[in-house]
């Protein structure tokens, strides 16, 4: 059966490509209102691909905001294990256009890569994964039970998902959730993701006049509402790199001596940081490897800045308003909610009375840190010795996914997280692209893992 299925990949190699195109070319940008009908057009292509593949109940259930897409496919016996297998098809804005070589929303071949927004995250990794299981399905079935959710708000945090996990708990009844949603060390480095960093954003206003001011007629008679909201902003991190909101570290996990041991061994140097970031020098907190920065530690990002005149030229001008954007990377056990306090509390005790001020709480999700000693996780380390000819790495990743904390609170059920992207990918940003030889190694990867499950006695 193994054998069938690996050959049906080889003859429809093409066509898979041909179909992943197509997918890629819907622009489904889950934060954009405009985007709204693309949304729909993406959810219900997926819905037709889980049709082909031939799952039962196929779905689209609408949400507050964008639907959900399931199928499930339960045909495999009773003594077989089920899977609960987790996408998204929404995709973070193109923009800055201006920086894409070709249009992010025509995917275009150059090399041994495709370029388009999603091509990587996750459109590349959601596709692969289906491709797998038509595959399987088109060769003697399913090895084991397998139920399919693709949503279209990962992006903007998965506003809706909680509440339809709650409310189709026995429906999403699994045994486990494999989730394609992460990537590779490097390009022959197969890697399994056993932690998740949680994430909180927000929106700080600051106001000082009641409108713009001449900066010679009152400057030095009002404190600049840009200069306030900065110097508050610099205020949030000491000269060792570490957060300075109140209380911000002490739910925050220590590393064990293991850990960092474990760690230490990833193939992921200062160098690395520094040829994939192209920064000058590396920024962090002090008494910490770069790994257990972005990947063990909390930190604090402004994601944005927004005050008085900046277009081309010069104005004179005292702003009304400036605004930042900034998000917090949580790690266990720190919690949104909380964070979400200390901050307030730091602007209550800092923010000087010259100015007032908001803050707008935008939206979280919780840090994780997933059993590796499942027999999931020993099934996929075995494909994906199959496949690459070496065991896969474990590392924590520094990124957020909304749904691994919320399937660990409300259906008991652990995550094997992993992907088939690159460091080099550009994720959210300009040129996101995806290997296709990789690709293809990531289709084999996941015939591979649920055939083992099938024959495993798990
Ligand atoms: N796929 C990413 C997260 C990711 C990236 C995991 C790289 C592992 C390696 C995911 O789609 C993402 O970008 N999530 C957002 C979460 C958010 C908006 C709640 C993130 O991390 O910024
Ligand atoms: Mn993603």
């Amino acid at each position: 059966m193994l054998n069938e299925a690996l050959r049906y990949v080889e003859q429809n190699r093409e066509r898979f490509l041909e179909e992943y195109k197509e997918f890629l070319r819907i622009p489904s940008v889950s934060t954009d209102e405009a985007h709204r009908p693309d949304i729909q057009r993406a959810a219900a292509w997926v819905a037709d691909q889980l049709q082909q593949i031939g799952m039962e109940r196929v779905e689209i259930y609408p949400t507050p905001r964008h639907p959900i897409v399931y199928g499930e496919w339960l045909k495999a016996g009773s003594a077989r294990p089920t899977v609960l297998i987790y996408g998204h098809y929404d995709v973070q804005p193109a923009d800055p256009l201006e920086e894409w070589q070709s249009p992010p929303f025509e995917p275009t071949i150059r090399g041994e890569n495709i370029y388009a927004r999603g091509a990587s995250d996750m459109k590349g990794q959601v596709m692969l994964t289906l491709k797998a299981l038509e595959a399987l399905a088109q060769t003697g079935g399913l090895p084991i039970h397998v139920k399919v959710l693709i949503e279209g708000e990962e992006e903007i945090g998965s506003p809706s998902l909680e509440a339809f996990l709650r409310s189709h708990q026995e429906m999403l009844r699994c045994d486990f959730s494999l989730n394609p949603d992460a990537g590779m060390l490097g390009a022959d480095l197969p890697t399994i993701t056993y932690g998740l960093r949680g994430l909180a954003y927000f929106e700080l206003r600051v106001y000082g006049p009641a409108q713009d001011l001449h900066s010679g007629v009152y400057g030095g008679a009002v404190h600049n509402p840009a200069q306030a909201l900065v110097e508050l902003l610099a205020g949030m991190h000491d000269a060792k790199g570490r957060v300075t909101l109140p209380g911000f570290y002490d739910a925050v996990r220590p590393l064990s001596a293991e850990e960092r041991a474990e760690l230490a061994r990833l193939p992921l140097d200062e160098a690395f940081f520094l040829q994939q970031t192209g920064a000058p020098a590396l920024y962090g907190e002090a008494g910490y490897t770069v790994v257990e920065r972005v990947g063990a530690r909390p930190t604090l990002d402004i994601n944005g800045l927004k005050a008085g005149f900046i277009n081309s030229g010069a104005k004179t001008v005292l702003p009304a308003m400036a605004l930042a954007k900034i998000s917090m990377r949580l790690v266990p056990d720190q919690d949104p909610q909380e964070v979400h306090q200390q901050l307030r509390r730091y602007l209550e005790e800092r923010a000087p009375a010259t100015i007032r001020w908001e803050l707008i709480a935008m939206h979280g999700s919780r840090p994780t840190i997933s059993r590796r000693d499942t027999p999931w996780v020993r099934a996929l380390s075995q494909a994906m010795e199959a496949v690459y000819g070496r065991k896969p790495y474990f590392r924590r990743e520094g990124g957020s996914i909304p749904v691994v904390a919320q399937l660990q609170d409300i259906l008991g059920v652990e995550s094997v997280i992993t992907g088939f992207g690159l460091p080099d990918d550009n994720l959210h940003a300009p040129n996101e692209k995806q290997n296709l030889p990789n690709w293809y190694r990531g289709i084999e990867t996941i015939l591979r893992f649920l055939t083992v499950l099938g024959e495993a006695n798990v």
